[in-house]
């Protein structure tokens, strides 16, 4: 354990987590604790390097050169619709370093003491339950990587008797932890078990189809917390168990946020099988056959001058588009007009947790403008338009009347209940979930085809106009 006055700056570090944390929950506070976080990590790691006896800054300055390098290349090159996958992958590498610190703690111990030490029982259960979750977390995560970037397959990949593969994995990791904790010099044993934890971290993953991967990166998320928070135990760091701890239970909240959010409980995302497969093709037809309308930009601007109200439902293609600066432009261009302009922010649009949100929030939109999808549901009715702007599943009826649909029992923005709904995407192409949706043949409903920031740059045009 460390002398008191690292204590204490452990402990303040571990206050200015608590209260970063508590400020990320707002947008407003959001940067701010952002940077309180940082700041305290920066004073953590210092205040650790000054405490234990470092082997050599050389190899930390390398390791501190090449991580930040790597850091700057990837959020200069990452695009804002690849985020949820590089967060996936940030888990992913937490999870496997702290598999491999504790695998490194056993090996010191056995190469420095030969036997002649016995470590103590908390070492031990701590080394193994980080090397089983800290394996799972890295190897699940790295197939959440491949599926979102589309070179894992985004079906779920079944087979009869995967949960009995799953179920023995997981028996046989947790044995040789348990070998492990009697024989703790047979070093062995931990990379045995972190090779069967691997395997089951795969199995657990690829058997989940895509649309449900961001309730899988949230929940990876907590495991490479409590793998974090093994890791502090192995190396008796009151910090990194405070911290990790901290990380478990914000994934695990953030896991439970979003299942509500599919109407969907974790075991059934886990092993309900998800990702079954529509007739796409014969579906698309028999949606849509006969019954799309579209409308221009001009015969939309005549809809909207005079509109009392409208909603403004923005979905992943806005974030494609880019077009949160326009759409705020006409927002300000209908308000001086007498509408009344809000957004209806549904919890899974786009491909992350608070998506629209940061974007909205970038463009200058009043965060009082951003209404959640139980609040402007239960007054859909009075809406004069609606206007989907790239956003398909998360506005798709199907969800509330079809069981055999990836898309079964979310519960959606209702937007087919307002009095005119124009959708603006560039085709009548499916969202992520692959389900043709019956909106865009509603009898209210508008196709206008296009981009969509064009599309909104366009009817500002025509709204100027008229
Ligand atoms: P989606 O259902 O994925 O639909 C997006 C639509 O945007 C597409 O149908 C596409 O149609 C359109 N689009 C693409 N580029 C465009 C552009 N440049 N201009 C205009 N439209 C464009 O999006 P959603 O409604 O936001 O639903 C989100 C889905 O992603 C849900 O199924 C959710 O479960 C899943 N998901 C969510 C997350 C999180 S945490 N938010 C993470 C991963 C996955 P066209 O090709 O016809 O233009």
């Amino acid at each position: 354990m460390s002398p008191v006055p690292v204590q204490i700056v452990y402990l303040i570090c571990a206050v200015l987590f608590i209260l970063g944390l508590k400020r990320l929950s707002r947008p407003r506070t959001a940067v701010a604790g952002n940077q309180m976080g940082a700041a305290a990590m920066l004073l953590a790691v210092v205040v650790t390097l000054l405490d234990r006896q470092i082997v050599s800054y050389e190899i930390i300055i390398a390791g501190l050169i090449t991580g930040a390098a790597a850091g700057i290349l990837l959020a200069v090159k990452i695009k804002m619709t690849a985020m949820p996958q590089l967060v996936g992958l940030f888990n992913g590498l937490g999870g496997g370093a702290s598999a491999l610190v504790a695998g490194a703690a056993l090996l010191e111990l056995v190469s420095l003491h030969g036997g002649s030490r016995s470590p103590g029982s908390i070492f031990i259960v701590a080394t193994s339950f980080s090397g089983i979750v800290g394996a799972v977390t890295f190897w699940g995560s790295v197939v959440a990587f491949g599926k979102l970037q589309g070179f894992v397959t985004g079906k779920a990949v079944q087979f009869s008797g995967q949960n009995a593969v799953k179920l023995i994995l997981l028996m046989i990791s947790l044995g040789l932890g348990g070998w492990l904790f009697f024989s703790p010099m047979s070093g062995y044993l931990y990379w045995a078990m972190l090779l069967f934890s691997s395997l089951l971290g795969v199995f657990l993953v690829i058997a989940i189809g895509g649309a449900d991967m961001p309730v899988v990166i949230a929940l990876l998320n907590s495991y490479s917390g409590v793998a974090a928070a093994a890791t502090g135990f192995v190396l008796a760091n009151n910090l990194l168990i405070i911290s990790g701890s901290l990380v478990g239970a914000a994934g695990l909240i953030l896991t439970n946020i979003m299942c509500k959010a599919m109407n969907r409980s974790l075991r059934n995302v886990l092993f309900g099988g998800v990702g079954r497969e529509l007739s796409v093709k014969a579906e698309e037809e028999e949606t849509y056959a006969g019954k799309v309308k579209s409308a221009t930009a001009e015969e939309i601007a005549m809809m909207l001058d005079g509109a009392g109200r409208v909603v403004v439902v923005p979905g992943y293609g806005m974030a494609v588009a880019q077009a949160q600066h326009a759409v705020r432009d006409l927002m300000n261009l209908l308000e001086a007009r007498g509408s009344v302009v809000e957004f209806a922010i549904h919890p899974v649009a786009g491909r992350m947790p608070g998506h629209m949100n940061v974007l909205l929030a970038e463009a200058d939109i009043p965060y009082e403008k951003l209404k959640e999808m139980d609040e402007i549901n239960t007054t859909m009715e009075q809406v004069d338009v609606a206007i989907v702007l790239g956003a398909n599943d998360v506005v798709n009826p199907l969800a509330r009347s079809r069981s055999d649909t990836p898309l079964a029992g979310m519960p959606i923005i209702d937007v087919d209940k307002a009095r005119t709904v124009i959708v603006l995407k560039r085709s009548l192409g499916a969202g992520f979930s692959g389900v043709p949706n019956p909106l865009f043949a509603a009898d209210n409903t508008l196709m206008y085809y296009g981009d969509g920031k064009e599309g909104i740059l366009d009817l500002i045009a025509a709204l100027k106009e008229t």
